[in-house]
């Protein structure tokens, strides 16, 4: 076992920092406030490969591997997370789906752009119905006597959805079927037919844009099927399982910068005339946060490990990506939480960056698997039962 990173890790490792540290973290609390979309800072981030870190470079992408993908995002999250969710989207969701699942020449010309950052990519599973359930979908795509698809129906929830050029979206090709009759697809959204409905008023991750998306009579040519017709379920599944990883690592980096700005301030803030953190009660808080912190990360790294094995194997790593997510997405609610109370009225001040980094945390128990989907399919793998 080598707990050493290479050269080419280390090295995505300080681009990511000096990016999110230089250009993204001075900016972060107004792009939040005014729910701005980054596309600027999106675009540079491509430039510096960021935005396609496994994608091969003929491609257009970094050529690395999940650990390189993990300690990018963890930079990149700890400065501004809704940066890293478009990121995440970007990299795992949408350019990880085509790769694994395109054709050479559906990779050229769909991912070349995305992995480049010279556009933006999404992924559409969700719609207002169904969620967690998500073979529950409506949304139809009805083949056509050429092969090709006529598209009907709205998605929700769309990360990216108002500025995607390209949507990896998931539609019914077969009702009857149920999850065997969901097909997955490409989306040109400058083709007629598609729309972008009501934007999505959040909680936290303000500046990434989110929104519905709708289709009305939407033609989707043959040679963009995603896999075969009926797959798309498993593409979503096994997409997700490589998105999850995503979260954690989002989950990470939004723990650490909480819980490094804690361990200043406590040492820092005096009350009683000593530092806080010299307070039993306060030392209690900073060690429970530095173990879940420590935890998270490892976890994910050891799930970003099992990836890399998998990619080359061909086997699965859903347990260790339902695991990272589970334990870090949790951890970061907590360390947030215990992050704010620390900070006191300071926490809670829009002065500080403790209050967003504590709603934007809340996300990562929702989206790409509530914490409790993450527990059913752990138990699932692990029992064998259902
Ligand atoms: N990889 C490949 N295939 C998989 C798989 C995986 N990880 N998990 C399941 N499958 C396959 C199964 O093998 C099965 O196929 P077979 O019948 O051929 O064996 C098929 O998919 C159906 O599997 P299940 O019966 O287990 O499916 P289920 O209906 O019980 O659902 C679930 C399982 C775990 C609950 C799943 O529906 C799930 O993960 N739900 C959560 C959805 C989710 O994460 N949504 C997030 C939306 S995207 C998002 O959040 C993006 C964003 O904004 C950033």
């Amino acid at each position: 076992m080598d707990f050493n990173f290479t050269e080419d890790q280390l090295s995505i490792q300080a681009i990511a920092r000096d990016f999110a540290q230089k250009r993204i973290a001075p900016s972060a609390a107004e792009f939040d406030a005014k729910g701005e979309f980054p596309l600027a800072n999106i675009r540079e981030m491509g430039a510096l490969g960021l935005m396609g870190i496994e994608v091969p470079v003929e491609y257009g992408g970094a050529g690395m591997d999940p650990i390189s993908y993990v300690l990018a995002m963890i930079e990149i999250a700890a400065a501004d997370c809704a940066h890293s969710t478009i990121m995440s989207v970007n990299n795992t969701l949408y350019c990880n789906g085509l790769l694994k699942f395109g054709t050479h020449e559906q990779k050229l010309k769909y991912v070349t752009p995305i992995a480049s950052g010279e556009a933006i990519g999404a992924f559409a599973l969700t719609e207002p119905q169904s969620g967690s359930d998500a073979t529950a979908m409506k949304i139809r795509a009805t083949r056509q006597a050429d092969g090709s698809y006529i598209v009907n129906g709205k998605k929700s929830w769309i990360t990216s959805g108002p500025v995607a050029k390209y949507i990896l979206l998931f539609a019914m090709t077969d009702p009857a079927k149920g999850a065997k009759g969901i097909s997955a697809f490409i989306v040109d959204t400058a083709r007629a037919g598609f729309h972008c409905g009501k934007t999505e008023p959040k909680l936290g991750i303000r500046a990434s844009a989110t929104c519905e998306i709708e289709f009305a009579d939407y033609k989707i040519p043959a040679e963009d099927l995603i896999g075969a017709e009926g797959e798309g379920f498993k593409v979503a599944m096994s997409v997700l399982d490589a998105g999850r990883i995503g979260i954690a690592s989002q989950a990470v980096g939004l723990s650490r910068a909480a819980y490094e700005a804690t361990l200043a301030y406590a040492k820092e803030r005096k009350a009683f005339g000593q530092p806080i953190g010299s307070f039993q009660m306060t030392q209690a808080k900073i060690a429970d946060m530095k173990c879940k912190l420590d935890a998270s990360y490892w976890l994910t790294l050891r799930a970003a490990f099992a990836k890399g094995q998998a990619d080359k194997s061909g086997g699965k790593f859903s347990t260790e990506a339902a695991v990272a997510k589970l334990t870090a997405s949790e951890s970061a609610m907590w360390i947030t939480h215990q992050a704010v109370q620390i900070h006191g009225g300071m926490g809670y001040s829009k002065e500080m960056p403790l209050e967003r980094y504590f709603r934007d945390a809340k996300i990562t128990e929702i989206y790409e698997g509530t914490s409790e989907i993450q527990r059913m399919v752990i138990a699932r793998n692990e029992t064998g039962l259902r």
